[in-house]
């Protein structure tokens, strides 16, 4: 069965064919990351017209690079929720259209469900250290001798980091989602991109962030854990006591404004300060992870999505648990088809296309 995924949620224009839920033929992804790194943040109406203009190029790419045409297409699948009300019309508009036009199933997908199921597709790699870390949270994997073929296994713990949620989801099975976590405020990728601007690095922040903390020293500036109970989450804390401590570090008051501090930064402050940061965001998601293990002992592997799964330091931290292959952390068309694939397997039924709907900010258990 071959699914074209659609993607426009937030600054990507993403399409790619996937056969089966895990043969990706084709997968277009344009970013407006050099549109808005000049603005420093995603402008909505900006985003929803550069969609507007690379969709059906994409679309037609997608379909090329497969050595596909319309009548070798099964389903079109669409990202309808969450994300930006003008970027997720464009998406869900042209896949309704296309799905009348060629007569073609129409389903639509959660863009958090897309990122987990980034972790069914081939690439997906296995890290393997000798950390203890999560050590058991995937015992029964180990052993097999076909590492591509691995896929996670139920009941899993998937932690959904991205720039609009972070959230830490029990699965049992397929298509199954009960958020046991939740942040109170900022997402870990927000904040991230928050403390990029304080520190004078190009948006998006979570990249530009990883960079910089090569080198620098990450016990340089010691940073507060949240006191949020249970497996929730809180970020804009975290991003308050970095403003704090450049603000001490320059020897400026609390009340001068943070977009003039880079100018009082040396290079290896900033570095210092992204180390610091970083380390202490991937030891507040790790605790949490760890805490979600010992509430859920029957856990059988742990996967982890969203923008903010790219992080080098991160991945390195949780050695144990499943990443989406580097260039399928972020948005792109083939995590769509492929939750999409899965969602048939499990009953879920077409949309109506003359009916479908988009849902800027529903939560992935509806
Ligand atoms: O999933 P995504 O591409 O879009 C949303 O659905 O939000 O996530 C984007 C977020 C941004 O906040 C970006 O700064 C962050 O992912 N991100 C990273 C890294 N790459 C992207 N955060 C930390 N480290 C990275 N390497
Ligand atoms: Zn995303």
């Amino acid at each position: 069965m071959k699914i074209l995924g659609i993607e426009t949620s937030c600054d990507e224009t993403a399409a790619s064919v996937v056969e089966d839920g895990v043969k990706i033929l084709s997968n277009v992804v344009v970013s407006q990351i050099d549109i808005f790194a000049e603005y420093g943040g995603v402008i909505p109406e900006v985003a929803a017209r550069s969609h507007l203009e690379a969709m059906m190029p994409v679309i037609n790419k997608a379909l090329l690079d497969a050595s596909c045409d319309w009548d070798d297409i099964d389903a079109i699948a669409v990202t309808h929720a969450p994300g930006l009300l003008g970027s997720l019309l464009i998406g869900t508009l042209t896949a309704r259209t296309l799905a009348i036009l060629h007569d073609k199933p129409l389903y639509a997908v959660h863009h958090l469900k897309s990122h987990v199921y980034a972790n069914w597709l081939p690439e997906t790699s296995l890290a393997r250290s000798s950390s203890d870390t999560l050590k058991g949270a995937r015992p029964s994997l180990r052993s097999s001798e076909n590492l591509t073929r691995l896929v996670p296994q139920f009941p899993l713990l998937a932690l959904v980091i991205s720039g609009g949620h972070t959230q830490i989801l029990h699965m049992p099975g397929h298509n199954q989602f009960e958020i046991i976590g939740t942040t109170h405020d900022d997402a870990v990728g927000e904040c991230f991109d928050k403390v990029a601007k304080i520190l004078g690095l190009p948006y998006p922040g979570g990249p530009a962030i990883a960079k910089a903390a090569e080198g620098g020293n990450a016990n340089r500036y010691k940073l507060p854990h949240p006191k949020v109970t249970g497996l929730d989450f809180s970020f804009s804390g975290l991003k308050t006591a970095v403003l704090r401590a450049v603000q001490k570090e320059v020897g400026v008051p609390i009340s001068y404004p943070s977009h003039k501090l880079k100018e009082l930064l040396s290079e290896q402050q900033i570095c210092d300060f992204a180390a610091s940061f970083q380390k202490t965001a991937v030891e507040i998601l790790v605790e949490k992870l760890e805490a979600a293990l010992k509430e859920f002992p029957d856990t059988k592997s742990v996967v982890v999505a969203g923008g903010v799964s790219a992080n080098k330091a991160l991945r390195e931290a949780l050695p144990e648990a499943y990443f989406p292959a580097p260039d399928l952390s972020g948005d792109n068309g083939a995590m769509v088809a492929a939750a999409s694939y899965y969602e048939i397997q499990s009953g879920v039924k077409p949309t109506d296309p003359y009916k479908l709907n988009i849902y800027p900010r529903i939560s992935v258990e509806n």
